[in-house]
């Protein structure tokens, strides 16, 4: 038995178990290069309740996996140093930790899955063995009852013939369904939140949307919170509760799904809804954003946004970056002009 065995989560100082399992609090992240610093994430801030898909919704390169492996606490440091703002777990800040008992929030509490499920698997154990070996080091569980647990898994996750399977390396596995050995290996220690970075795009649509099925069965059945990473507005459309929209570090519009769907506040999300295929529409031209994301190092004046937008005027070019105005209760965006925005439908 290992130091893991039977972590004691109450044990935490501040533990508030009426707090949201995850809150993000403007928080920063910079990259220290040789061609400068790369402000990363700039101020970010989101929750998630148990239950709840918060869709966090960006570009390339926009910052999202880098706000994700802050959470997890597996930045790449250096050059990434996380230099403000607070992860809280139930009230407590992860970042004030000692690194053991962050250790234990990560394993046991908030889980992640990534994009290539094949670099995040051990190619040269059999998946059975990767799954037992996280409740024999975390819950103690002797050889034969941790096997046991790892084909319930994949059973769980609806690998056909999980017995026989459970014996097999990750490379002898389609995309999808390693995939879903991740998303088990995810669940193994019943987390109550998982981050899953892009966990789709990989794969074809097809699968895709069985694997996002699969996600939000689960979700439902485990009342998990899901923070659902992607650069694709179509996938979240179906799935999300509430959306975090990102440009270049930070968060520029945050919603319900359907009052971002029905009328877009910040013009980038507005851009970016234009930019779906619609069935209706066939034959028109799509309205992709023109131009590029800013290079992190050298971000504009004024909103980061301002070189692509259509609605940009003087002030829009000026620090500061607008503020989050808010747009309704529970609805914010960061441009000064989120009123004509809105309308303008
Ligand atoms: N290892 C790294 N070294 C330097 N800069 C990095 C590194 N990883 C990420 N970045 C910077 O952080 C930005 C955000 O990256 P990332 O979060 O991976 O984007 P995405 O939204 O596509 O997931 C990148 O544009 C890049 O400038
Ligand atoms: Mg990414």
């Amino acid at each position: 038995m290992t130091t893991d065995v039977n972590v004691k989560m109450d044990a935490l100082p501040g533990l508030d178990p009426n707090a949201l399992p995850l809150q993000v609090k403007n928080l920063q992240v910079e990259f220290r290069t040789r061609n400068g610093i790369a402000k990363a994430v700039n101020g970010v801030s989101f929750d998630v309740a148990p239950g709840e898909t918060r869709a966090i919704l960006g570009e390339s390169g926009c910052g999202k996996s880098v706000t994700a492996q802050a959470i997890m606490g597996i930045l790449d440091t250096p050059p990434g140093f996380v230099t403000g703002g607070e992860i809280l777990y139930r009230g407590v800040d992860l970042l004030k930790l000692p690194e053991e008992q962050r250790r234990k929030v990560r394993a046991n509490k908030i889980a992640m899955i990534f994009q290539d499920a094949l670099s995040a698997l051990n190619p040269v154990f059999t998946v059975g063995f990767q799954l037992s070996e996280l409740y024999r080091k975390h819950r103690g569980m002797s050889r034969k009852d941790a096997k046991a647990r790892a084909v319930e898994l994949l059973d769980l996750v609806k690998i056909p013939a999980a017995k026989q399977r459970v014996n097999d390396f990750p490379h002898q596995f389609s995309g999808g369904m390693r995939q879903r050995v991740m998303i088990a290996m995810a669940l193994a220690l019943d987390p109550e939140v998982l981050i899953a970075d892009e966990p789709t795009t990989a794969l074809d649509v097809t699968v895709q949307a069985q694997i996002m099925a699969l996600l939000a069965e689960l979700q439902q059945e485990r009342n998990m919170g899901l923070v659902l990473i992607t650069h694709d507005m179509g996938v979240v459309a179906d799935v999300a509760d509430r959306i975090s929209v990102m440009y270049a570090g930070r968060v520029i519009e945050e919603a319900g799904v359907n009052e971002i769907y029905a009328s877009p506040a910040h013009p980038y999300t507005k851009g970016l809804l234009e930019s779906i295929p619609r069935l209706d529409l066939k034959g028109q031209e799509l309205s992709a954003i023109k131009g590029l994301p800013p290079v992190l190092t050298n971000i504009p004046p004024g909103c980061s946004f301002n070189p692509r937008c259509r609605y940009a005027q003087d002030v829009c070019r000026k620090d500061p970056s607008p503020p989050l105005y808010t747009v309704s209760s529970d609805r914010t965006a960061a441009c000064h002009f989120w009123k004509e925005v809105k309308g303008d439908e």
